[in-house]
């Protein structure tokens, strides 16, 4: 077959992939329901009067920062974000990174992954609770008493577990939990004492002003000032406005490193890279108005925080991820060159949530991350028979075997993961989900590679694809 030919084949493939992962009437999986808990309006302001509220800080020495922002931003293309005034402003504050990419699409698969270095093939924004034996950021910060904190504009009240708050007299979006990443985990609502730390910006207000500020926190504006229900102008205009008066606040600067960021680009077509600011006291200011073009996506904030505190891992995609230059320089670790070419960071992969016949993926127990720690020990012990069944393959034979055919487009997804996969050189030894990504659909005839990367290149996914049409 000619080149051409095998390409435009690939480009069918791929396409009736996409089709199938995201029109529910085509596909071929079941997803993983949960039943959506939605209170009304009497019954949150009942539970908003018996709400507590945690205001723990700490001060805990970091390698290059004492104190971790992050601030999300709603579905922009790099351009459009680039050429905001507001963010260009912005900008000649801190570095900038134009090599920043988010990981799939929609939204709440790439907040849920920011957290747990994977997205566990969620395809869409549903309610989703992952099981408490799946582990966060929370607690590998915990390992060090590092105080942590969200902040959710216009979250009723502290530790809100409902899907949605609307705006009480225009019935708008407002809060939204799936733009709230660590209530997405059982780990964090089945404990009271973590859920007194997800808070809303009241309350932000409120630690910033009484110094009790946490050193790890996740802020995300409300569905008018994200830009999600607005314009990149108009989000642009609120993150200066919220951060202007940050950057001169001593006690907010001082030690701290603000990484602004997009939870994705808009168009699902291009490539998905994410306007990213790293900003704050921990930035010297001879690098203000720089670029750094170092590869980093989501999970850096992972490797990053992991790196900065020297935490162990969760042993999921934080273990390889690139990590931020400036905590990177601190801590002598060197950063991979990723090749973008084939990158587009577009689908999702075959796995736990998008067919509820597939196991969770089991961390890659036997890690180490880039800062040469394991992965945590409480991981290890809940996983590591899941983690030796997992790669001994088996967990690869029985969810082929227990799938319904739809061999095209299990086997163009696979492809089009690998693509992406070989492309980026750093981004598989962590994780079993890579694995669940590479093998979940191909017969156990298929090599299983040493490093988590397939044992596949061109020639093999091709025969099994064309394999897959004339079966
Ligand atoms: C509020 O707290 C009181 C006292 O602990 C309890 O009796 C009541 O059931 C709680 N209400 C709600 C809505 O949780
Ligand atoms: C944290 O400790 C450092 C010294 O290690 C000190 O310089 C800094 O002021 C402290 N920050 C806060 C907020 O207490
Ligand atoms: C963390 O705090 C707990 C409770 O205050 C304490 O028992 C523990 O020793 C602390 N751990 C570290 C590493 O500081
Ligand atoms: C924020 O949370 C606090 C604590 O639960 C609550 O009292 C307050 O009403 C909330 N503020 C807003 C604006 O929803
Ligand atoms: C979002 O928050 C801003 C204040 O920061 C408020 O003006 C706006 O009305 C809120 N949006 C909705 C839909 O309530
Ligand atoms: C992902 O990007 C590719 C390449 O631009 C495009 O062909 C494909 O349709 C996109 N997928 C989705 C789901 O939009
Ligand atoms: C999405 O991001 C890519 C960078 O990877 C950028 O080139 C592109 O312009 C963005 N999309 C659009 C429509 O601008
Ligand atoms: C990291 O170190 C390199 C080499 O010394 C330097 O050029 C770069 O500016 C540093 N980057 C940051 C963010 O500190
Ligand atoms: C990093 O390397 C430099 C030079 O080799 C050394 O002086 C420094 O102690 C190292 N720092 C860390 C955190 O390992
Ligand atoms: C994790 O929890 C889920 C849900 O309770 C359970 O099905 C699974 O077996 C657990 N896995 C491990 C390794 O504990
Ligand atoms: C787990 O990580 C180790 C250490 O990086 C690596 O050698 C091994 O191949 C990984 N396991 C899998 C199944 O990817
Ligand atoms: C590609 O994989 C096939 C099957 O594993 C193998 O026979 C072939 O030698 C490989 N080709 C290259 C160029 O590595």
């Amino acid at each position: 077959m000619k080149l051409s030919n095998q390409a435009s084949l690939m480009a069918v493939a791929l396409a009736t992939a996409n089709a199938a992962a995201s029109s529910s009437s085509s596909s071929p999986y079941t997803p993983r329901t949960y039943s959506m808990y939605s209170p009304k309006a009497s019954e949150i302001a009942q539970h908003a009067s018996n709400a507590t509220t945690n205001h723990r800080t700490s001060n805990v020495s970091g390698a290059a920062t004492n104190r971790v922002v992050q601030i999300w931003l709603e579905n922009t293309d790099y351009d459009k974000a680039a050429g905001d005034e507001s963010l260009a402003w912005l900008a000649t504050k801190g570095i900038t990174l134009d090599n920043y990419w988010a990981l799939t699409h929609p939204s709440e698969p790439n907040y849920l992954a920011s957290v747990a270095g994977d997205y566990f093939a969620l395809n869409d924004d549903r309610f989703i609770a992952l099981p408490a034996n799946v582990s966060t950021v929370v607690d590998l910060l915990d390992t060090k008493n590092i105080s942590w904190a969200e902040y959710q504009e216009h979250q009723p009240y502290t530790g809100f577990q409902g899907f949605n708050y609307s705006n009480q007299e225009t019935f708008a979006n407002d809060y939204v939990r799936k733009h709230n990443p660590l209530m997405l985990f059982d780990s964090i609502t089945n404990d009271a004492d973590r859920l007194a730390n997800i808070k809303n910006f009241t309350e932000f207000y409120h630690d910033l002003n009484g110094s009790s500020l946490p050193q790890w926190s996740f802020i995300t504006p409300n569905m008018t000032n994200d830009g999600h229900d607005t314009t990149i102008k108009f989000a642009g205009a609120w993150a200066r406005g919220f951060l202007e008066p940050l950057l001169s606040n001593e006690y907010f600067m001082e030690n701290t490193l603000v990484i602004l960021t997009f939870d994705e680009n808009e168009t699902y077509a291009v490539k998905n890279k994410v306007f990213t600011i790293l900003l704050g006291g921990s930035i010297p200011e001879s690098l203000h108005g720089t670029t750094d073009s170092t590869y980093y996506d989501h999970y850096s904030l992972l490797s990053s925080v992991e790196a900065n505190w020297n935490l162990p891992s969760l042993g999921r995609h934080d273990v390889d991820a690139n990590v931020f230059q400036l905590i990177a320089n601190a801590t002598n670790i060197t950063n991979q060159v990723v090749d973008t070419t084939y990158k587009v960071n577009n689908a999702t992969y075959v796995g736990y949530l998008l067919d509820d016949k597939i196991a969770l993926p089991a961390p890659n127990v036997t890690a180490t991350n880039k800062n040469g720690k394991g992965v945590l020990q409480k991981i290890v012990s809940v996983w590591s028979s899941d983690y030796s069944s997992q790669a001994s393959a088996s967990y690869f034979t029985s969810t082929t075997t227990t799938q319904s055919v739809a061999s095209l487009t299990d086997v163009a997804t696979l492809v089009s993961s690998n693509v992406e996969r070989s492309a980026a050189a750093s981004s598989t030894s962590g994780s079993m989900s890579s694995r669940a990504t590479s093998h979940a659909n191909v017969s156990s005839s298929v090599s299983h590679g040493g490093s988590g990367v397939v044992g596949l290149n061109w020639t093999s996914m091709l025969t099994l694809l064309i394999a897959s049409i004339f079966a």
